[in-house]
């Protein structure tokens, strides 16, 4: 078989669990590599508290160097409660962020999707949840998160006022509404966009910006406004009724994470992050699982590495132009479901206990 062009994949596992579900993607790669030819160079590195406790610093700036020139960066987690009491600047999370706007990575999707198999293992009623298929679209590198002016600062009366501003200009709204709608094309064509337009200005902007590039460009798509705690409430009350939501940075943070649980377990959920095109085409990327570093659990082989190896699937999907090898996973992936196989976070009565790592390998059997 004709060797692939070399890609280069680097590899941050971070913090808590996210060196072991890291690991069932490496041992894909290496599967890929010497099974179907393909030719992925994998790097690793240190990022988050672990880079923190080496080098003073949550990202050192030769990691950041290597995510710049990588074909795919695929990240665990970072965070945990040991470097919780460190000074803003040099927490764990800082580096994800750091990452995020750098590489300009300013369109997370975060698909949800209820596996069939898995209907029960959400707490919502099997008939609410079965057949779920939605895609989150996060702004990723706006809003609150990274607004000025921001700190904690002192005034009068031995008082203090802590500060973050939540600020989006017309262009990137813009930018992320055009991501929801060529995707929704491509779905049901339906886009929801979440803001709070009644008590915010950047809201307002926000509903008026997506609705003008509805109209100028995705004239055959249907666009739904909805106040974001409105979509709270009918992510649980009837969730089948979204397609594509789109949403600001703070907002899609916590929708994500409510619409992982109706799949089951945050442990299913993998996300994209992509970035605006280079002048040489290529669109910089992250890939990384929606749940975090889970230091509850971490070094126990329980953790679930399927939001991790999905992630992957989307790496190979979004950046690495192998749609055929994504397929693949993503039906391997099913298939160790079918067999009753599941972690610990998605077991229910009647199914096999699976490790971490036992997990990884039935997803590789089902590839052969
Ligand atoms: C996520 C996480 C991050 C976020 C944290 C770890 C900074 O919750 O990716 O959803 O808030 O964006
Ligand atoms: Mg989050």
């Amino acid at each position: 078989m004709k060797k692939q062009k070399m890609k280069k994949i680097l590899l941050l596992p971070g913090d808590g669990v996210g060196p072991e579900v890291v690991q069932e993607v490496k041992k894909i790669i290496e599967w890929l590599n010497s099974k179907k030819s393909l030719n992925f160079q994998c790097e690793e590195d240190l990022i988050g508290g672990a880079s923190f406790d080496k080098h003073k610093n949550p990202i050192t700036d030769e990691v950041f160097y290597k995510a710049l020139e990588a074909d795919a960066v695929i990240l665990g987690a970072v965070g945990g409660p040991k470097w919780d009491n460190l000074e803003f600047s040099k927490r764990p999370e800082r580096a994800l962020l750091k990452l995020r706007k750098e590489l300009k990575l300013f369109a997370n999707l975060r698909p949800a999707i209820c596996f069939k198999q898995l209907v029960d293992a959400s707490s919502l009623k099997p008939e609410i949840v079965s057949g779920l298929d939605i895609m989150i679209v996060r702004e990723l590198t706006g809003g609150i998160y990274f607004g000025e002016p921001r700190g904690i600062k002192p005034i009068e009366n031995g008082e203090r006022k802590g500060i973050n501003t939540h600020i989006y200009t017309s262009s990137e709204i813009k930018r992320v509404a055009r991501v929801a709608f060529e995707l929704a094309k491509k779905r049901n064509k339906k886009v929801t966009s979440c803001e709070k337009s009644n008590v915010m200005e950047a809201g307002l902007l926000w509903r008026e910006e997506v609705q003008s590039v509805k109209d100028n460009e995705f004239p055959d798509i249907e666009l739904e406004h909805m106040l974001a705690d409105n979509c709270a409430m009918q992510l649980l009350k009837n969730p089948k009724q979204f397609d594509v939501i789109v949403t600001d940075n703070l907002f899609g943070d916590i929708l994500s994470d409510e619409s992982a649980m109706l799949t089951g377990s945050l442990g299913l959920l993998p996300s994209a992050s992509l970035g605006v095109k280079d002048k040489n085409g290529k669109t910089r990327s992250m890939y990384e699982p929606v749940h975090g570093s889970a230091p509850d659990i971490a070094g126990k082989g329980i953790s679930n590495p399927i939001a991790t190896i999905l992630s992957f699937s989307m790496a190979l999907r979004y950046s690495l132009d192998l749609e055929k090898e994504a397929d693949n996973l993503d039906q391997a992936v099913q298939k160790v479901l079918d067999d009753g196989l599941r972690t610990k976070d998605i077991l229910s009565k009647g199914k096999k206990e699976v490790s971490t790592s036992q997990m990884g390998d039935a997803i590789i059997s089902k590839l052969k």
